[in-house]
């Protein structure tokens, strides 16, 4: 994170001639970079210990889908269980580092030892070229935030988003921290994002179509007059990281898959304060908001059982272990 210098304490109106003194109007000048989240340096890609099992990916960055039963196997699904466990503890240590001064670089050394440590391979670094082993998403940064120089700052709030791949499986979930003190719109946009998602989960159930998960979470989300990103959705998950099953956040009547138990799929709802439409970063990667107001995210690891969901990144030791009304 980077602010600006010379910045006055309180900020011109849109129309207003700019604090700088460039004639021209605030909005079209220094307003568009203001507390904005700006790009830090990336730096070298982390190697992994030899003795840690790889996706296929890990070399070359190309992933080549193959064609994977959405319905688990029982030996699959117990294998997906402790994939989701140790992301789900890696989740929580990380959340428990951040703090204002720490770099999102700084945050993704200490994420990868402790995929290491627990013998699992950080299944972001090289995914299609991504370099680092953590997503980190600050303020507006809607999701895929790449690990950089910029330090943490107080106020900030940041997603940390964890995938790990352990027993030939994935494990992804995400949760979104508090960097010291923040903001009470950004409190409430947090705490409503995590019901958001929990109120997905709860949709889960076998015979339904997925579209109720999306229509759950659209309805809450809407009551609090917040936005939904409709570009990045959730996935089935298995042996790949991103299998076939799509998983809106909103309600589509064309996502007429019929949930079935067995079935694996990660439910990952970001919310917006203003626009829900994104821009892209130069790296490709990173997805703003493109009125640069905050955004908030969540996600678990879901499996469909024959009366509900079990969530393979919840429990005990989760950041969001069960839904915030049962506990
Ligand atoms: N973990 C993200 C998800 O929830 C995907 C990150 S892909 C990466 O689907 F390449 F950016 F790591
Ligand atoms: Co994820
Ligand atoms: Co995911």
């Amino acid at each position: 994170m980077r602010t600006i210098a010379n910045a006055p304490s309180t900020l011109p109106q849109a129309n207003d001639p700019c604090w700088c003194g460039s004639g021209r109007k605030y909005k079209r000048c220094h307003r568009k970079v203001e507390g904005r989240v700006l790009p830090g340096a990336i730096s070298p890609m982390r190697p992994v210990p030899e003795h840690i099992e790889r996706p296929p990916y890990a070399e070359t960055g190309e992933v080549v889908p193959w064609d994977e039963p959405r319905v688990k196997s029982p030996d699959v699904i117990e294998r997906m269980r402790h994939a989701g466990k140790v992301a789900a503890e890696i989740l929580r240590l990380a959340g428990e580092a951040v703090r204002p001064g720490l770099t999102t670089d700084e945050l993704d050394q200490y994420v990868h030892d402790l995929y290491i440590e627990r013998g699992a391979y950080p299944s972001p670094l090289n995914y299609h070229g991504y370099p680092k082993s953590v997503c980190t998403s600050v303020n507006e940064v809607i999701c895929h935030g790449i690990p950089d120089s910029r330090a943490l700052q107080d106020g900030d709030i940041v997603n940390l988003d964890v995938t790990g791949f352990i027993g030939g499986v994935h494990g992804d979930t995400n949760a979104t921290f508090f960097v010291g003190e923040v903001d009470p719109v950004s409190h409430e946009l947090v705490r409503v994002t995590e019901e958001c998602m929990w109120h997905g989960i709860e949709a889960v159930k076998p015979g339904r179509p997925i579209s109720d998960i999306g229509a759950a979470i659209e309805q809450h989300a809407k009551q609090h007059r917040y936005g939904v990103v409709r570009a990045f959705i959730g996935h089935g998950i298995g042996q790949q990281f991103h299998t076939d099953i799509q998983v809106f956040h909103y309600y589509d009547s064309r996502a007429s898959t019929i949930m079935r138990p067995g079935m694996t799929f990660t439910i990952e709802p970001m919310i917006t304060l203003g626009s829900w439409q994104h821009r892209m970063w130069d790296d490709d990667w990173t997805a703003v908001t493109t009125d640069g107001k905050r955004t908030a995210q969540y996600e678990h690891t879901i499996l469909v059982t024959d009366d509900g969901a079990e969530v393979l990144t919840g429990g005990e030791g989760a950041v969001s272990p069960s839904a915030p009304w049962d506990r």
